[in-house]
């Protein structure tokens, strides 16, 4: 870089004709009563908790790292829930071991990127959202990493109109999400980095040891001011597609994020996101859904690890991933379909065909997999006859 290089400052206003996946932040009012985006059919973490947000802010008197809305640990608390000083409590928004949340968001606060790294429905893409709304208020400078995410992407686009009559010019650059990152001293987040295509993911090598984004053709860079670090997320199925090279690796902490331990924390995590779901879905909340979960949760986990609760059973694992995720989904359709065709309330008959959904992808293999367990365990089991019955019904 020669010595006459700027250091410039990225207008944030340039968000019109931003390349693939940049868009306008839409910050939450801190302590609004009522949500930012009110209307939107999914809020951003920063609006759908904004008050948490304010009153852990408000009520942390730890050190915070530049430009950190609050300090470390009250983002932890913020993920893992709890209750503040004056009595706010702080829903969990994620379930799981206390020292990986505590390893992730230590992590952000140096000078190394974030890697969460898991199998499907590990709640990677969860946890990093909302990372980003606790330790900069601001979850949406989001790149989308699929097979066709080109560079511009990840550093600046042009306006090719601004270019065409003016020439290369900062107004007629656009920055890119993780450009803005840099600039304002913000969390980017980038979603399935491994499927990036390996030259586009190198990109990152430079921003992240660098700690700059050079603009050749204005002879200038983007210095990333303090406040800036990125979390990306990689699904384990997905490795070999596009491995992250180990220079890139390198420049990562990673954080695995495990399938739940036991049914119970599964099945707690299953009920809070379908209430949660299901009241932006304006569902009605069903108090006897509970057993209907448990159900799901039991055959999801038996299935996924090949053998029934009690040990007894040994059993083959189906091709789908039958992850909390899809666990969330079928319980949630059959929310929907209790509540608009049946009483209201969550029934076998609701859940079964979402179950069998999940469980018989395409091959005949799964079809018959699930034939057996259906004989085997299903049928045997005490109180399960009617799901029994509503099962043969769908697969017939
Ligand atoms: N341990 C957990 N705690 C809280 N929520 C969880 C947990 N595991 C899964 N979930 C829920 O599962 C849903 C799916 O999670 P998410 O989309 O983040 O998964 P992912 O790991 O990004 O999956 P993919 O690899 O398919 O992208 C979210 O609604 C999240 O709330
Ligand atoms: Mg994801």
């Amino acid at each position: 870089m020669p010595a006459s290089v700027e250091t410039t400052t990225v207008d944030p206003s340039h968000n019109q004709s931003a390349p693939a996946n940049a868009h306008t932040p839409a910050r939450a009012e801190e302590g609004a009563g009522e949500p930012a985006g009110g209307e939107a059919l999914r809020p951003h973490a920063e609006q759908a908790f904004a008050a948490e947000l304010a009153a852990l802010a408000a009520q942390d008197d730890r050190t915070r790292p530049a430009r950190w809305k609050m300090s470390p640990w009250a983002v932890a608390t913020y993920l893992l829930g709890g209750t503040l000083p004056d009595g706010t409590i702080i829903t969990p928004k994620y379930v799981g071991p206390r020292r990986i949340i505590e390893v992730a968001v230590t992590t952000l606060a140096t000078d190394r990127a974030l890697l969460l790294l898991g199998v499907p429905g590990t709640a990677k893409t969860w946890v990093s959202e909302h990372l980003a709304a606790a330790v900069s208020g601001d979850s949406t400078l989001l790149v989308q990493g699929t097979a066709g995410t080109p560079e511009e992407a990840i550093r600046y686009g042009w306006n090719y109109a601004r270019l065409l009559a003016h020439g290369p010019s900062r107004d007629a650059l656009v920055p890119s999400p993780v450009m803005r990152a840099m600039a304002e001293g913000m969390t980017a987040r980038v979603e399935e980095l491994t499927r990036i295509p390996a030259d586009v993911q190198d990109t990152l090598i430079t921003i992240l040891s660098e700690k700059t984004l050079p603009i050749p053709e204005l002879g200038q860079e983007v210095q990333a001011v303090r406040g800036f670090n990125l979390i990306a997320t990689a699904n384990d199925r997905d490795r070999g597609v596009n491995d992250l090279s180990s220079a890139l690796r390198r420049r990562f902490n990673t954080v695995v994020l495990p399938l739940p331990e036991s049914a119970d924390a599964e099945v707690d995590i299953v009920s809070r996101r379908v209430d949660q779901i299901g009241r932006s879905l304006d569902l009605p909340t069903t108090p006897d859904g509970i057993d209907e979960i448990r159900r799901v949760v039991t055959v999801f986990r038996e299935l996924r690890d090949g053998v029934t609760t009690d040990g007894r059973t040994k059993l083959k694992s189906p091709s789908g991933t039958l992850s909390t995720a899809e666990a969330i989904s079928v319980v949630t359709n059959g929310l929907a379909l209790a509540a608009h065709f049946g009483d209201g309330v969550l029934r076998p008959s609701d859940v079964a065909a979402g179950i069998l959904g999940a469980v018989v992808r395409d091959s005949a293999a799964d079809r018959v997999i699930w034939q057996e367990y259906l004989e085997a365990v299903v049928r045997e089991r005490d109180g399960w006859t009617d799901f029994y019955r509503a099962c043969r019904e769908v697969s017939a």
